[in-house]
């Protein structure tokens, strides 16, 4: 549809450092990024600055610098690792004769090439669309002529105002598509929700190894490969667990830095999977270089789905890389916090099962809940799994409840009506077990 210089496999790569820190970690991945997409580096350029240019992002020195590397590399096509505005990408391409693909572009390439499923395409379809609609708004200048042509003249109809629309339409089919499979899955939720079926969801940085622990634990067959991003589709399975109910363990996409925000937005359905589960297992390479920056980033992008108090278990992977003994970690609490473990020598798994079926038990809470009375439908979910032992209004309209249940059983529900579960500590002279 757009008239751009066509893209080749060679690339020159282009990493600027804007702060002072020395980030080399996120050099190396930006390198694995553009493998995983099928860009053969050319060239590496590398720089610093205090902050973008606002036409070209880097210097013109540096811009030189970067033509005549794809001049003498043979490359057609130039990567950054930042997020591009529109118009620089465009001063850029017109600059260097080349095509530009920003972090977002990149990354989104990857999992336009990963996605399988059909909600997973029309997910990556709409994070595409997005990101090309806000180019579009802003520029594409060429694609201001008007079309010629007897009977494709509309009143006065730009090609850009026709493509405009057409990206419209386009995103407006994709929502509704999507809509319908996020009914489909949601009724899947509920089913689970009414077999009680808890869901145990990996989360974790790309590469962790995920997919490898997934089959591992389910002997599933699902593809696990050396390459970012490779499960883009959530995965479920049942898992039976020893002397324990089966739960539905769920594979999801990996996280990375500077995740692009179109992608958070596009997946937030699929993520609903790890939002409402009743535990994370947070899958963390303990071999990576910078394992706690890494953790730090699977915990803000978390935060940014909603998941940051649901209940989590650390699970420090590939130990046969880092020399580390199997075993279980406990809190202050005594409470199952870390298992240390490789998905694919099997050492350790025998710890996680154990550390699973504990933490989903989470040991019976007895006592008084204050639910508003907007709560309306927790109070359901709570007669529903029968954990009400007596019920009481308050002065304010507020319910006052007895329950017994798993506290698993409460933090999912409160976590899925998006409350806090205030607990009624005096006043009735049942304590909080
Ligand atoms: P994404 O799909 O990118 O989110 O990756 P993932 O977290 O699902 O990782 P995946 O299971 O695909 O594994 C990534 C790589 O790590 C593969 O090459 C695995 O073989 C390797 N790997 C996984 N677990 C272990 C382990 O315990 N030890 C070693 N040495 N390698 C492992």
């Amino acid at each position: 549809m757009f008239e751009r210089p066509s893209g080749g496999e060679r690339a020159v790569l282009v990493h600027l450092t804007l702060d002072r820190s020395e980030d080399a970690q996120d050099f190396a991945e930006f390198q694995e990024l553009a493998a995983s997409a099928g860009a053969e580096c050319a060239v590496l350029i590398t720089g610093r600055r205090s902050a973008p240019d606002s036409r070209l992002f880097v210097g013109s020195g540096k811009a030189e610098e970067i033509r005549e590397a794809a001049q003498q590399g043979n490359a057609k096509l130039v990567i950054f690792d930042h997020t591009l505005s529109p118009s620089q990408e465009r001063n850029l391409e017109a600059f260097l004769q080349c095509r530009v693909v920003d972090r977002t572009g990149l990354i989104l390439d990857i999992f336009a090439q990963r996605a399988r499923s059909f909600e997973g395409k029309l997910q990556v379809e709409l994070a595409q669309l997005r990101h090309l609609s806000t180019r579009l708004v802003r520029g594409w200048t060429h694609l201001e002529r008007q079309r010629g042509g007897i009977g494709l003249r509309g009143p006065g109809e730009t090609q850009l105002e026709t493509d405009r629309r057409l990206l419209a339409d386009r995103i407006r089919q994709i929502r509704l598509r999507l809509g319908r499979v996020e009914q489909q899955r949601e009724q899947g939720r509920r089913a689970r929700r009414k077999a009680d079926l808890p869901t145990v969801s990996l989360v974790g940085y790309t590469n962790a190894g995920k997919s490898t622990l997934f089959n591992a634990l389910t002997q599933a067959d699902v593809y696990a490969a050396d390459q970012l991003f490779a499960t883009l589709d959530p995965t479920l399975r049942r898992l039976e667990l020893p002397g324990a109910e089966p739960v539905v363990l769920a594979d999801t996409v990996g996280f990375i830095r500077r995740l692009p925000h179109e992608l958070v937005a596009a997946f937030r359905s699929t993520l609903r999977e790890t939002v409402e589960a009743s535990l994370l297992l947070h899958v963390i390479d303990a071999s990576h270089p910078d394992r706690q920056g890494v953790i730090t980033q699977v915990e803000s992008v978390l935060a940014e789905i909603g998941a940051a108090n649901a209940p989590q278990l650390q699970v420090f992977n590939k130990i046969d890389l880092s020399g580390e003994p199997p075993r279980l970690e406990r809190d202050s609490e005594g409470q199952a916090r870390a298992v240390w473990l490789s998905a694919t020598s099997g050492a350790g798994l025998n710890l996680l099962s154990a550390a699973i079926v504990e933490r989903l038990r989470g040991g019976t809470v007895h006592g008084w809940l204050c639910l508003p009375p907007m709560a309306a439908r927790l109070r359901a979910c709570l007669f529903n799994l029968g954990a009400v032992v007596t019920e009481q209004s308050g002065p304010a309209g507020e319910w006052l409840i007895e329950v017994r249940t798993s506290r698993g059983n409460v933090d999912r529900l409160c976590r899925q009506e998006g409350l806090r579960a205030e607990w009624v500590r005096s006043g009735f002279g049942i304590p909080v077990v």
